[in-house]
């Protein structure tokens, strides 16, 4: 081989090398599979600060907004207590009991998004405490929540 060959050859390995060191810097930094242990923030500024242990999620939820004033206790605070499934985006659900007796749950499952982001897409059940039978069908609001890693 002549000198330009072998200089060549030097160029198209060193460019190689280049271009994947890129590549696996760039797959590094994009999450592959959702962790959930760590702090989770939705549209309305609620928290989800849990950590997760095999199945198991324990933590607290702190929410921005309460079905009616002193509902959710005077730090609108309270312990999560929730199960998360196997692989890379899991199911998951947890639940909550409010200071004054109301409770929430929250079903969904976690989503790593084009842009590596983690999601916890939910919907949610609230039921507040009625005083008898007959004052219960006003008792339990649904919606739905987005959850984000941050
Ligand atoms: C790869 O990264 C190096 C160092 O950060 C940079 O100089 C180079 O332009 C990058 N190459 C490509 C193809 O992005
Ligand atoms: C998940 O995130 C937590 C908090 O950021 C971190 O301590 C833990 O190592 C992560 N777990 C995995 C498997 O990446
Ligand atoms: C989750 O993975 C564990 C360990 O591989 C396995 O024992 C268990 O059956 C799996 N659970 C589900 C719900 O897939």
């Amino acid at each position: 081989m002549s000198s330009l060959m072998w200089y060549s050859l030097f160029v198209t390995l060193s460019a190689t090398q280049t271009v994947s060191a890129n590549e696996s810097s760039t797959l590094d930094m994009k999450v592959s599979s959702c962790n959930i242990t760590g702090l989770w923030r939705n549209e309305l500024g609620s928290t989800l600060r849990v950590k997760a242990e095999g199945s198991e999620v324990r933590g607290v939820y702190q929410t921005a907004v309460e079905s009616t004033r002193g509902a959710a206790g005077s730090h609108r605070t309270a312990r999560i207590i929730g199960i998360v499934g196997n692989g890379t985006q899991p199911s998951v659900s947890f639940s909550v009991l409010w200071e004054k007796g109301s409770c929430s749950a929250w079903v969904g499952q976690c989503f790593i998004l084009r842009d590596g982001a983690q999601m916890l897409k939910t919907f949610w059940m609230l039921h507040s405490v009625a005083d008898n039978l007959a004052g219960d069908w006003g008792s339990t609001r649904m919606g739905e929540d987005r959850f984000f890693k941050t």
